[in-house]
Formats: C-alpha cells, sequence, structure tokens
C-alpha cells in the first residue's frame, strides 16, 4: 500500500474519531478485545444484587404525575444500589443550591469523576423562570467547567435568545451528569440513577416556575421513562418531586441532534414558542 494514502487514510479516521466525540486515549496499549478470554459466566458477580433490587427512587408518597408519560423504565440494575442511596441521603441533607453543589463537588461515588477534569455544575442565574437540564458534559464544558458552552450550547443559546431569554438573566442551565464520560459515551443507567439523586434534589431547590430537557437521554432519565424523544418531544408533562411539588416539563431534541439534522429545527423552535406560551399563562412574561 501506498505510505502517502496510509497517512491520509489515518489522519481521516482518527477525523473522524474526533468528529464521534471519541477525543481521548484511554490506555497507553491498544485493547485486543478478540485475544480477550470470553467472559466466565459461572463467575460469582462482585457485588450481588439484593433479591428485591432497590428502585431508583423510593416514592412512597408521591402523587403519580398528572401527564407522566407511560411505560416506566423500572428498577435499573445497579451494580451498587448504596451508591444511588448514599447520594440521595446526602443530596436531602442539603437545604440550597449552594449546599448541593458543594455536596456534588466532595462526592467519590461516581466513578466518571475519576476521568473527568471538571465537574460541571450548573450555569445561569440560579432561581430562574426555566431550568434547562441536559445530558451530560462534551469536551469543552469539562475543560471549562459550565454546561452547554460548546457548539451545541452556543447553538442553544441562539435559539433562547431567539424568543428573548439569555442564560445570564433567565435561564438556569444544569445536566443529568456532572462528570464528563470518557469520550462521550453514553452514560450507564447505574452512572445516571446515582447523579439523578443529586439532580432531583437540584431541581426541588433550584425550584424553577418549568423544565426544558434537553435531548433523549436527559428526558427519559429525568422523568423515567422508556419511551423515546421522538415521541416525548413538544409535549408537556409535570414532574413529581419528593418534596410533593410537581414542576412542568417540556422535552425538547438536544442541540447537537440539531446541529447533525437541521431540518428538526422546525420542530424545536415549536417547543420554543410553546415554552413562551406556557410562561405567559404563568404569568412570567
Ligand atoms: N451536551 C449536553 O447535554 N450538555 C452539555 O453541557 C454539553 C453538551
Amino acid at each position: 500500500m501506498n505510505q502517502t494514502i496510509a497517512r491520509e487514510d489515518l489522519a481521516s479516521l482518527l477525523r473522524w474519531y474526533v468528529d464521534q466525540g471519541i477525543d481521548e486515549a484511554i490506555g497507553e496499549e491498544a485493547i485486543d478485545r478478540f485475544a480477550a478470554p470470553p467472559p466466565q459466566a459461572a463467575s460469582p458477580p462482585i457485588q450481588p444484587m439484593p433479591a428485591a433490587p432497590t428502585p431508583i427512587r423510593s416514592a412512597p408518597n408521591r402523587p403519580t404525575p398528572a401527564a407522566a408519560p407511560a411505560p416506566l423504565r423500572g428498577p435499573v440494575p445497579i451494580e451498587s444500589p448504596q451508591l444511588v442511596e448514599d447520594a440521595r441521603a446526602l443530596a436531602q441533607r442539603c437545604n440550597s443550591v449552594e449546599e448541593l453543589e458543594a455536596a456534588v463537588r466532595a462526592f467519590d461515588g461516581c466513578a466518571l469523576k475519576r476521568t473527568a477534569k471538571n465537574t460541571v455544575f450548573a450555569d445561569g442565574v440560579v432561581g430562574s423562570p426555566v431550568m434547562i437540564v441536559g445530558e451530560a458534559p462534551g469536551a469543552d464544558e469539562d475543560r471549562l467547567g459550565k454546561p452547554f458552552v460548546g457548539v451545541s450550547g452556543q447553538l442553544m443559546d441562539r435559539m433562547f435568545e431567539a424568543i428573548g431569554m439569555s442564560r445570564e438573566r433567565d435561564l438556569y442551565i444544569t445536566n443529568i451528569l456532572f462528570w464528563r464520560p470518557p469520550g462521550n459515551r453514553t452514560p450507564t443507567l447505574a452512572e445516571q440513577a446515582i447523579c439523578m439523586a443529586f439532580t432531583r434534589r437540584h431541581i426541588e431547590l433550584a425550584k424553577p416556575k418549568v423544565l426544558v430537557l434537553a435531548g433523549g437521554t436527559a428526558a427519559k432519565s429525568v422523568l423515567d421513562t422508556a419511551e423515546g424523544i421522538m415521541r416525548l418531544r413538544g409535549k408537556w408533562t409535570s414532574l413529581s418531586l419528593d418534596d410533593g411539588t410537581a414542576v412542568p416539563a417540556l422535552p425538547t431534541f438536544h442541540p447537537a441532534y440539531l446541529l447533525r439534522t437541521p431540518a428538526s429545527k422546525r420542530q424545536s423552535w415549536s417547543d420554543l414558542l410553546s415554552l413562551d406560551k406556557k410562561l405567559r399563562e404563568l404569568g412570567i412574561r
């Protein structure tokens, strides 16, 4: 094979990796997974599951949301249900967003923290009427320690500016995960469940009038549903919180999806108009 062509191929393969968000080497040596021995079916699990798996959240006294999407995802197969319980107990002890932020920063129970450069907690104005919940920090967010500051965040800013809202004035922004998953991989259900304990308390303490759920992963995780974003988007639902309050929630496409699929911006524009209408109905605008 011609050496020049091979080098170009390599460069284009690297570019493709970066485009997919794979921009970090996890190890010095590549792992040959074909050479690895097959998993031992009979080996005992490191942490046995309890007989009755712990649900992601305890909701004994919580009213069912008026228009909650179904079906629920059911108990998550978490390796360490205790970590979720620990996170929940810690979050419940926090009585302000500032306390919660300190608790999240000090929390070492989510493995993602080990590979992340920064804890990405929130940006914008605490107490804003609109709280946006996205998925996870990417490379830019991890570097700068703020959510939605990369290209997709810039698109999100422009979209909200189109209805006269900005993160400096009227928006509070967070993610369901506080640490970047390596290579931007989809967060595991266990990672989501651990962080969700904090995110639910975050919503209770920030007290937004409405929630905007950006993308399928955030919408499914916050609403605890198996329904996909294509069905969820544009439909208002109600999120019941553990303190007995409920907040209207609007799932919408993730801005990164809009960058890949510009034709879907029409639907996102309609979601933004629906948000504007809801805020007016609530007397906020
Ligand atoms: N995508 C997200 O979901 N959140 C961010 O903060 C950045 C990109």
